[in-house]
């Protein structure tokens, strides 16, 4: 190559061209050079153009460079002209052959390469806030969608089971009737066994015989108290039945009940009045009323969702136990807090709590429907229904209302 090309080569290149002498100063620098790092750059030492964080940086790459020479890369901060930093990446090589050595550094500006990258990492934030704000409207809409759904599985079941209610309640109302008038006539048609038997001493042996095999089908000795407890037995199963029918009638038709202002501390004293027999001995309740204002509210239905948790907070509790009824008002929303000692629950119970027909009580004990009820009427007051409980640490639940004028 002629010189003349070679001059031309280097004065050309876009990227930064540096010669440095042994002691580091700059001996010469092409117009890249320059324009990047200032005009009058030549004479001064490389590493005074270096912010402070890459100066040793630099000294450690010369000094290697000399002693060890081949190629090195390296990337290095300087401070520019307009004292805005300019990052550089080098490649370095000692010049084969020249005397005094020489130490080229070519070096290629990187400032807009980071621009680059700053803008894409700022770009791809913003998308990765939309995508974010996508995935959250779509979660709410999956939530939308499923609540539209369960409400209205929710309206079918009402109706479902309203149905089944009424249909059930007849029978059971008559079987009851009959059950009653049956316990009444026992005790008369034992008697009038008894007032019979002188009857046997008057009558052939044929007769008695008969009447003797007939007494052995029956098991005669055991027939009254049996039938007596056979009634018994059905009349506690049929007084079951009413009550479920009852509460599944509550649960199927619930705004029937009428609108009217009420003081919220009076329903819970009268519920806790139908509770307190169930804990006589056993459990201690402690009642601490707040000073609420009336407020316009279904009151039945409400005295219905005390009655719910009170009776989860008194079937929670094995043996001796407490419950304690809060009641305060504050910033226009009226709380009632029914804490129990019992037994408490895990976070698969939480997790269905008012789902309607989840229980864990035997059969008999619990139909499930309490909360189901309870949610819905909370609902329907714009209130809300809150749960905390550990297993082994007992149950707060929290009814949140809001005062309505
Ligand atoms: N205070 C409580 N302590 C422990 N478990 C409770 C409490 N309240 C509700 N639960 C749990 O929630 C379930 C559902 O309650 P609920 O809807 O009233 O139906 P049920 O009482 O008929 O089972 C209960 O079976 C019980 O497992
Ligand atoms: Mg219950």
């Amino acid at each position: 190559m002629e010189e003349a090309t070679a001059t031309a080569l280097i004065a050309g290149a876009p990227d930064v061209t540096l010669l440095l002498d042994r002691a580091g100063r700059i001996v010469h620098a092409n117009p890249a050079a320059r324009r990047l790092l200032g005009e009058g750059i030549a004479g001064q030492a490389w590493l005074d153009l270096l912010d402070d964080f890459s100066r040793e940086k630099g000294a450690t790459l010369l000094a290697r460079s000399w002693v060890a020479g081949g190629v090195a890369d390296w990337e290095l901060d300087h401070l520019g002209p307009a004292g805005a930093p300019v990052l550089i990446s080098y490649t370095t090589y000692l010049l084969p052959g020249v005397e005094p050595p020489l130490l080229a550094a070519i070096g290629r500006d990187q400032t807009v390469k980071l621009e680059l990258t700053a803008q894409l990492a700022a770009t791809n934030q913003q998308l990765e806030g939309a995508l974010l704000a996508l995935e959250r409207a779509h979660a709410e809409l999956k939530q939308t969608q499923s609540q539209l759904v369960q409400s209205e599985k929710m309206r079918a079941l009402g109706q479902l089971v309203a149905g089944v209610a009424h249909e059930i309640n007849n029978p059971a109302a008559f079987i009851a009737n009959n059950l009653a008038h049956l316990a009444t006539l026992l005790p008369g048609m034992s008697a009038l066994f008894e007032a019979y038997q002188p009857l046997r001493a008057l009558t052939g042996a044929s007769v008695r015989a008969e009447i003797e095999a007939a007494e052995g089908v029956v098991e005669v000795e055991y027939l009254w108290s049996d039938l007596a407890d056979l009634v018994t037995e059905s009349q506690d199963g049929i007084e079951r039945i009413r009550n479920i029918v009852l509460s599944l009638r509550n649960f199927a038709r619930l705004d029937e009940a009428e609108l009217k202002e009420a003081d919220i501390n009076e329903g819970l004293r009268s519920t806790l009045a139908l509770i307190r027999p169930q804990c006589k001995n056993r459990i201690q309740i402690t009642e601490s009323y707040g000073i609420l204002p009336t407020t316009v509210c279904h009151p039945g239905q409400l005295n219905q969702v005390f009655l719910n948790l009170l009776t989860n907070a008194v079937q929670a509790i094995e043996g001796e136990g407490q419950i304690w009824v809060t009641s305060a008002c504050r910033d226009d929303r009226i709380n009632v807090i029914i804490r129990d000692s019992g037994k408490g629950m895990d976070s698969a119970t939480l997790a269905r709590l008012g789902e309607p027909f989840f229980t864990t009580k035997p059969v008999g004990a619990g139909t499930g429907l309490g909360l189901a009820v309870s949610v819905g009427i909370i609902n329907r007051h714009q209130g809300q229904l809150r749960f905390a409980s550990q297993p082994g640490n007992g149950t707060t639940v929290t009814v949140e209302l809001p005062v309505t004028r």
